[in-house]
């Protein structure tokens, strides 16, 4: 009996097996491993102001920024056991359970945040979304973050043969492996939150990310060279635990909808500006040597990568790469 009473309220459920009562307070734990000054720290915050707000303080949000409460490998197993019941984890994190989320490090895939959107938005973003409903979690909404660039602390990387030799961190194996790899790079998967000690006591010499990530781990404290490649996008995809999800009034699930899709609109313009305002910050600082790709380096990296393409088209899924071409 113990078990099974502990069993049900894991899972989120009276300790008769019921879902909850309409005034029953509801407590949700959101974790995330970036600061709180990041999109995504905002978006959090925002979502926990508005299922307040909504609910008259029935419905109660913690939000945990900065990988407090659980890190990357951590939160995913703890929103599986209905430890922590909202996360919004980088979709390259999730190659482990479904490898067409690597889609967004697909070299040059994306052109624009735009192109983002309208492939998560449309009918393949859903599907791609839905797949992780058999490892009971749900998706809730995407929250593109924006595109990723390169740092290193040895030298300018302008073409592929100046990553020979040097050492990468990766937030996933797979993919990002392989894209190193054709750039004759080693790479090493790391935590967000050992990032940039790794990158100050030389584990690895460089890492990629968007503008914000950069700028708000301080990563130009410790890289000398930023090159601006948009070479690959890093977006997050919010997930709920499925049982804690059914758990809930149908009046509890729409207030959380609604303000869901308040935080995601809210998110996707505060990526824009927070990247924008990040890289501005960078140059300003004159901590790092900046490069932005010409398009004929472009074009260089392009031919480069692929092999990427050869060796992950299928594993990804090609009607999954299609979509991502046909929503420029
Ligand atoms: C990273 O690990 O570099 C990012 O996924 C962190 C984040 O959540 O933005």
């Amino acid at each position: 009996l113990l078990a099974t009473l502990l069993l049900l309220s894991l899972a989120g459920c009276g300790s008769d097996g019921s879902t909850r009562t309409k005034d029953e307070k509801v407590v949700i734990k959101f974790s995330h491993v970036v600061a709180e000054t990041t999109p995504k720290g905002q978006a959090a915050l925002k979502f926990k102001e508005l299922v307040e707000q909504k609910s008259g303080g029935k419905m109660e949000v913690q939000v945990f920024p900065s990988s407090q409460l659980f890190g990357d490998k951590e939160e995913l197993e703890a929103l599986q056991a209905n430890n922590v019941q909202l996360i919004a984890p980088s979709v390259t994190k999730l190659v482990g359970f479904v490898p067409a989320f690597q889609l967004v490090d697909m070299p040059f895939l994306f052109s624009s945040d735009q192109a983002a959107y309208n492939f998560y938005d449309g009918p393949a973003g859903q599907k791609l979304m839905k797949s992780l409903e058999p490892k009971g979690m749900l998706g809730m909404a995407w929250w593109p973050n924006g595109a990723k660039h390169f740092t290193n602390s040895k030298r300018p990387l302008k073409t592929p043969a100046d990553f020979k030799g040097l050492k990468f961190r990766t937030q996933s194996g797979g993919l990002l492996d392989a894209q190193f790899k054709a750039l004759g790079a080693g790479s090493q998967t790391l935590a967000f939150a050992e990032v940039y000690q790794a990158l100050q006591n030389g584990t690895v010499d460089g890492q990629e990310n968007t503008f914000n990530n950069i700028d708000t781990q301080k990563y130009v404290e410790v890289q000398k060279y930023l090159t601006v490649s948009g070479h690959g996008r890093l977006d997050y995809v919010v997930l709920t635990n499925t049982k804690f999800w059914q758990s809930l009034t149908p009046e509890q699930q729409q207030i959380i909808n609604e303000a869901m899709q308040e935080a995601t609109a809210f998110e996707r313009k505060l990526a824009e500006e927070l990247n924008a305002k990040s890289f501005a910050k960078i140059k300003e600082s004159g901590k790092v040597e900046v490069y932005e790709l010409t398009e004929t380096d472009r074009a260089a990296f392009i031919k480069a990568l692929e092999p990427v393409y050869a060796e992950y088209t299928d594993k990804i899924g090609r009607e999954y790469i299609e979509a991502a071409r046909a929503s420029q």
